[in-house]
């Protein structure tokens, strides 16, 4: 088994694993390093089944049913992100995020697998939450640290939801939940159980402002933290192939999914996972 890093700061690529087949002990824990020292793995040419998904899932955490995007009855922990070739809406994650921060257990990750790809287009991006952390200025990392951010489901509830012709999977996703509405309140810096690293835990989907501010003086301040997080040098993009497969530690990453493919039909299939949850990650908040 190989890592290849993808950009100096994070993400890589894994390479002599087959998930096609029993993932041995040692392939898991493996796998389960590389998360935690890369925060975004890749695999490449993984034909996998449903059954394996699960498996692969299960490396890292329970598999975890996201009550706004739920699957199939047999299967609710498996979503289906698809965007159709007429589709003229906006993409499922077309805007960066953390997944579900608003609730007050987030998912520890994703698993996403590529099931139909467009011919160009529709790449994901990522950014490092830890990079972002990394190269913060002294005096934010003084106001942030030890302090809190609340966090609303805006896409999910009544207040803030977005247009209908922005909606993305209109009839898969729950909307118009009240209680998407109510704000959770999450550590603003996270710390990494495994490896140490502190990262931030913001993002402009959900977060709406810090603890003890208003969310008219908390916004400029965002603003400025949500551009320095996803700055080029703080992100990768993923292009897919077909039957790839993409790994993210939801608490030390943001992703965006790229809506640029309209005339072409795209099909991912992902199982978001439960681990030692956000109280792992900041033992002091808990
Ligand atoms: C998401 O999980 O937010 C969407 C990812 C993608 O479709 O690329």
């Amino acid at each position: 088994m190989q890592t290849h890093p993808i950009t100096g700061l994070f993400g890589a690529e894994i390479t002599g694993v087959d998930l096609a087949a029993p993932i041995t002990d040692e392939v898991a824990s493996f796998l389960r390093q590389a998360l935690a020292d890369h925060l975004v793995i890749v695999l490449k040419n993984q034909a996998i089944s449903e059954d394996q998904h699960y498996a692969l899932t299960r490396v890292f955490g329970r598999p975890a049913v996201n009550p706004y995007a739920p699957g199939p009855e047999a299967h609710p922990e498996m979503t289906y992100i698809v965007k159709e070739a007429h589709e003229r809406t906006g993409v499922f994650g077309g805007g960066w995020h953390t997944d579900l921060s608003f609730l007050d257990q987030p998912p520890g990750g994703s698993v996403l697998c590529s099931l139909e790809v467009p011919p160009y287009g529709g790449d994901t991006m990522y950014c490092s939450q830890q990079a972002a952390w990394d190269s913060l200025a002294p005096a934010l990392k003084d106001l942030l640290d030890g302090r809190r951010v609340a966090h609303v489901g805006k896409p999910y509830g009544i207040k803030w939801a977005p247009p209908l012709e922005e909606q993305a999977m209109k009839g898969s996703t729950k909307r118009g939940d009240p209680d998407a509405d109510r704000e959770r309140m999450h550590p603003a810096v996270l710390t990494h159980p495994v490896t140490g690293r502190k990262g931030l835990y913001i993002n402009p989907t959900y977060a709406l402002r810090l603890d003890g501010l208003s969310e008219e003086m908390s916004r400029p301040i965002l603003q400025e933290l949500f551009a320095h997080c996803t700055l080029p040098e703080h992100s990768l993009r993923i292009r897919w192939e077909k039957d790839m497969i993409v790994v993210w530690d939801n608490y030390a990453t943001q992703h965006y999914a790229i809506n640029d493919y309209h005339g072409h039909r795209r099909e991912m299939r992902r199982i978001a996972f439960w681990n030692e949850g956000l109280p792992a990650w900041a033992p002091e908040a808990a």
